[in-house]
């Protein structure tokens, strides 16, 4: 695992179980798909929805280790189920600075590797989740399902308003997280006040890394991310920034940006995409992107500051700090 958890090392070893619990579940498979997906789930990064699942069911009193362990490891599944089919959709040929299944399969294939790795999700779903109710995940999944499917249909249309964006990101990203705190808390059967208050943190905080990571796709290494820059735009998909400096540009009766987009093929060519980056930057679309995504950050700290868990604000509080630092 990534050097992420070093000072947390009491999650960083219950993540090493949620790693193993993954690792055997994964080992079920058969035949040439098993190697595959025993390299992909070994790849896992920083592991942030099973470790908002452990902090979060540490709110009460009672040891609920064992349970935040099987579900961290079921939302991390599906997560990495996500992300193998994301990859098909976007034809991506890295994930995480790695070969993606995608590319080492072929779709078809990777399409039923993702199912696998869902069903495998599921089979750790034990039906009777203390205060949780599959409603919560069906929903969750649900939405991360729809606000793909509506990014996919509205590929190359570069001119979404900002709702349009909050959504779709609400779906693909904060979905998983609130979920993440939302399970963690409801283990301990506190109340459902305190479980939909740990269900708007991780909302918010979803909201916030999701909005930060569209910033890195302007602004960022493409050798730390994996991936490289301006990859969105090249792709038709609009995130925050382009759609701050769209706003801007009209506010200021401008429209060099408006027209570079307008009846654009996709995907983008080397030379237009280098040229929607900079008047982004320009006009000011990071900044704005980036106010935005401090304002869910500040929600999300106000609320947590509502927990009454010290020791759980704390772990939190340092989460959203190391997250926020990974500017490049
Ligand atoms: C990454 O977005 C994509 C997601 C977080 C969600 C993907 C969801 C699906 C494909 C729906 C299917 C769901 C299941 C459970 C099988 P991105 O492309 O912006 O990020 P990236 O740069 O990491 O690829
Ligand atoms: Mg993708």
């Amino acid at each position: 695992m990534s050097d992420f958890w070093d000072d947390e090392p009491h999650i960083q070893a219950q993540l090493q179980v949620v790693r193993k619990t993954i690792g055997q579940t994964v080992a079920t498979a058969h035949g040439f798909i098993k190697p595959i997906l025993e390299d992909y789930v070994n790849s896992t990064g920083k592991m942030l929805r099973p470790a908002l699942v452990l902090i979060t069911s540490m709110i009460g009193n009672q040891d609920r280790s064992e349970d935040a362990i099987r579900v961290g490891s079921v939302i991390e599944l599906i997560h990495l189920a996500s992300l193998v089919h994301d990859d098909i959709i976007d034809r991506a040929p890295k994930r995480r600075g790695n070969t993606s299944v995608y590319a080492k399969i072929g779709a078809k294939q990777a399409v039923l590797a993702g199912d696998f790795l869902l069903a495998r999700a599921l089979s750790l779903v034990s039906g009777k989740e203390r205060g949780g109710d599959s409603q919560v995940v069906s929903r969750a999944l649900t939405r991360l399902c729809e606000s793909e499917l509506e990014q996919d249909a509205g590929q190359g249309d570069f001119f979404i308003d900002r709702n349009t964006y909050l959504r779709r990101i609400g779906g693909k990203t904060a979905s998983l997280f609130a979920l993440s705190c939302y399970s963690g808390v409801a283990l301990q059967e506190i109340n459902e006040t305190m479980n939909k208050l740990a269900h708007r943190i991780g909302y918010c905080m979803g909201m916030a890394f999701q909005i930060q990571d569209d910033i890195l796709d302007y602004i960022g290494s493409s050798k730390k991310l994996g991936k490289h820059t301006g990859g969105d735009v090249k792709s038709g998909i609009p995130t925050l920034p382009l759609i701050c400096a769209l706003e801007l540009e009209n506010e200021w009766g401008k429209q060099e940006l408006k027209n570079v987009l307008t009846d654009r093929k996709i995907p983008l060519d080397q030379r237009t995409t280098k040229q929607v980056l900079s008047l982004v930057e320009e006009l000011g679309g990071i900044q704005k992107a980036q106010f935005l995504a401090e304002s869910y950050k500040m929600r999300a700290l106000e609320e947590i500051h509502r927990l009454g868990n010290p020791e759980v604000e704390r772990m939190l509080i340092s989460l959203f700090e190391k997250l926020s630092a990974r500017s490049v």
